[in-house]
């Protein structure tokens, strides 16, 4: 059977990539010139992908070493300083005499190496035990760093974790380590685009202005379209133009609902008309009606009715107009905006482009074909 070349995790290579020609410029662009950079996008529309994608190319032509770590799942300094350390030494462990090094000049660290059971690689974790040696550790991670000979660009994806840290000085921590360690760039990246420029916009915050900040818009439709089809054609699958005109319809051109869709007709290895897909789109909402059910177990009643509403309207501009609150019988504009509010600090809806849309486009579609709008 052939793989399927719509990834819905990760990154393999450019071929499983789909354009994104003049953002990963505009990333190479400022590694070149010494700028830290902050990429930015509502949820799933392609920063981790994009950043994995410079790093590919970045790696593949020996202009500097990738480190990548992803702090979602961190909330304190302790927990960020072993997430950043085991990234860092992990690159760094790349082979015998390095690792030796390692454990030789990181002692105060306790590095712990352990072989991945699936790559088989060395990975290096560390372990901190309070907040006050997470200082020292971070330090001496950074002072590590620093004596290396190489340039190495360090993403740290989910940015916005730091700002909800307990240790409020963890920026200001942060951005001393930074800006001493000149062999090191900087990719910050992040959905909760309040919450990131608050970081690096607000005057009297420590990151103010330290970075080039870059807001990731969709894949251009025409891109994306051609990619699809050569994509199908490079498997000998057949698939209407117009079942891909469809796709981009019913996913809004949103990078990882194309993706999945794609991986899941793909997966059929079945001819693609636009029947298939009205049909697959209604398997995947049945699919999810589980976790649909759990969402709305987690949202006030007013918050889900607006959320509906939201759907059922085909999003919206102002969710506080009169004419929408009427429509949908939604109460006192005072408590829509507050549980507007909500609903985005929760990530369901975003605003995106001029427009309030639910951030979960397969449960849109559940929410629209339950209230008779499909
Ligand atoms: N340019 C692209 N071409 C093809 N697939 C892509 C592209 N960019 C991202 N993807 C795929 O789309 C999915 C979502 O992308 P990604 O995880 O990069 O989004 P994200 O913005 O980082 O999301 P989140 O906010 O949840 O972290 C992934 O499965 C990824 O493999
Ligand atoms: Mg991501």
């Amino acid at each position: 059977m052939k793989s399927n070349p719509f990834l819905i995790t990760g990154y393999i290579s450019p071929n499983y990539f789909c354009d994104r020609e003049k953002e990963t410029e505009s990333i190479f662009d400022a590694i070149r010139n010494n700028r830290d950079i902050t990429v930015f996008s509502p949820r799933r529309i392609g920063k981790t992908g994009l950043i994995k994608h410079v790093f590919h190319t970045g790696k593949h032509k020996n202009l500097f070493i990738p480190v990548y770590t992803d702090i979602l799942a961190t909330s304190s300094l302790k927990e960020f300083t072993e997430y950043f350390g085991r990234s860092v030494l992990t690159t760094l462990a790349k082979n015998e005499s390095a690792i030796k090094k390692i454990l030789r000049n990181l002692a105060s660290v306790r590095p712990k190496i352990s072989l991945d059971p699936i790559t088989g690689e060395p990975s290096v974790s560390m372990t901190v035990s309070n907040e006050r040696e997470a200082e020292d550790s971070l330090d001496t991670v950074f002072r590590y760093l620093r004596e290396q000979k190489n340039h190495f660009i360090i993403a740290i994806d989910e940015f916005q974790a730091v700002a909800a840290y307990p240790e409020k000085n963890t920026e200001a921590l942060l951005r001393t380590h930074i800006q001493q360690t000149t062999n090191t760039n900087l990719i910050f990246s992040g959905s909760r685009k309040h919450i990131l420029t608050g970081i690096f916009s607000t005057p009297d915050r420590p990151f103010f202005n330290s970075t080039q900040l870059m807001e990731i818009g969709k894949i251009d439709a025409d891109n994306y379209k051609q990619f699809i089809l050569e994509r199908f054609e490079m498997s000998e699958l057949k698939i209407n133009p117009s079942a891909v005109d469809l796709i981009l319809e019913i996913t809004d051109v949103h990078t990882f609902y194309v993706q999945y869709l794609c991986n899941r007709l793909f997966g059929e290895h079945e001819k693609v008309d636009s029947a298939k897909v009205n049909r697959m789109l209604l398997t995947i909402i049945t699919e999810n009606e589980a976790v649909y059910a759990n969402y709305i177990n987690l949202l006030t009643p007013l918050q889900f009715r607006i959320l509906r509403a939201i759907a059922l309207n085909g999003g919206v501009q102002n969710p506080t107009s009169s004419d929408f609150i009427s429509t949908y019988d939604l109460g006192a504009a005072s408590s829509v905006s507050l549980a507007v509010k909500s609903l985005i600090d929760k990530e369901f809806i975003a605003l995106i482009d001029k427009k309030y849309t639910l951030n979960d486009l397969f449960f849109y579609w559940w929410l629209r074909y339950k209230g008779g709008s499909v």
